[in-house]
């Protein structure tokens, strides 16, 4: 099994990934930490909550993270995950608060108590991963992966950055340079995954609350995605990281470099992914770059039906 710490902001995908990853016996979830993004950072830690309490996951610890970027004013994203973060389907209040601990602090914590390597999945803006390196940069020889949602040869926020790098680039740039190994799940690969009225319709035929659940969700997402981007389905972005971490083998990735924009006038949170190997700068990450389509909706359907 691996052990994985899942740093994110629900956010309708990032709840979908934490649905996967609950019923997958090669993972073993350490931790849940959440930061800001979506929504405001009480917002995405009850959403944590109340999809920990959806698919039983009541033992795991929950902290809340960042509330600000390292550096710059936070933006949400109420149009794409409505003001809740997590709008579309009903879902009671949380069986209980969230810890104490900063959620930079349990990632610290968890990787120094870990006896093995941890993978972190960061589906959100990366500033508790970067607060964490910062803090005990030591931590770096206990991960054995970051798995990330973020980045692409295009953007969704801007012309050219995604939201999550877009939302705290200054973090993303931390995590890009710390040589860790990295794999990049970026809109290149995550536009692939689009939820379409096909994939919802399947999720709807499962008969059990879960899937009840995850077809409101995909939803609501659908319909935020048509409105704003004019899209027949909802990429489930983060749920790519899940997928990555227990079937490899339906990804495709290259050896990059990725450098992040930090200063741009117009290009902040841009990605630089050196595909052709042009800058010569050293290989950082791996990029997804293609995805079994088929084999990701199998994977997400068999994993429903276990609820
Ligand atoms: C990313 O931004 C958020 O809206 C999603 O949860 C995902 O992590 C996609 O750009
Ligand atoms: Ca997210």
């Amino acid at each position: 099994t691996r052990k994985i710490i899942m740093d994110c902001d629900p956010g309708h995908d990032d709840a979908i990934a934490m649905i996967l990853a609950a019923v997958q016996p090669d993972l073993e979830i350490l931790g849940i930490t959440t930061v800001s993004g979506n929504a405001e950072i009480e917002k995405t830690t009850m959403n944590a909550l109340k999809v920990c309490d959806l698919v039983s996951l009541t033992d795991v610890v929950v902290s809340k993270g960042a509330s600000e970027p390292l550096v710059r004013i936070r933006e949400t994203a109420p149009g794409i995950h409505g003001d809740s973060g997590l709008d579309g389907p009903e879902m009671p209040e949380p069986s209980r608060s969230w810890s104490k601990e900063h959620g930079s602090d349990t990632i610290i914590r968890l990787l120094k108590e870990s006896d093995e390597p941890v993978t972190i999945l960061p589906t959100g803006p990366l500033t508790n991963i970067a607060l964490a390196l910062t803090k005990a940069p030591e931590i770096k020889d206990n991960i054995e992966e970051i798995v990330l949602m973020g980045g692409g040869t295009f953007g969704n926020w801007t012309p050219t950055a995604e939201f999550n790098i877009w939302a705290d680039p200054e973090a993303a740039k931390k995590v890009f340079d710390s040589g860790i190994p990295t794999v990049v799940m970026g809109l290149d690969i995550t536009h692939q995954a689009q939820a379409t009225e096909e994939v919802i319709d399947q999720v709807n035929k499962i008969d059990n609350h879960v899937a009840k659940i995850v077809g409101e969700l995909l939803a609501f997402f659908r319909s935020t995605y048509k409105e704003m981007f004019d899209f027949d389905g909802a990429p489930v972005h983060d749920v790519l990281t899940v997928a990555y971490c227990v079937a490899p083998e339906l990804f495709e990735t290259k050896d990059v470099n990725i450098a992040v924009e930090t200063k741009g006038e117009f290009t902040a949170g841009t990605t630089l992914i050196d595909l052709h190997g042009v800058t010569g700068r050293k290989v950082n990450a791996k990029f997804g770059i293609g995805l079994d389509v088929e084999g990701f909706w199998k994977l997400m359907m068999k994993a429903l039906k276990k609820y």
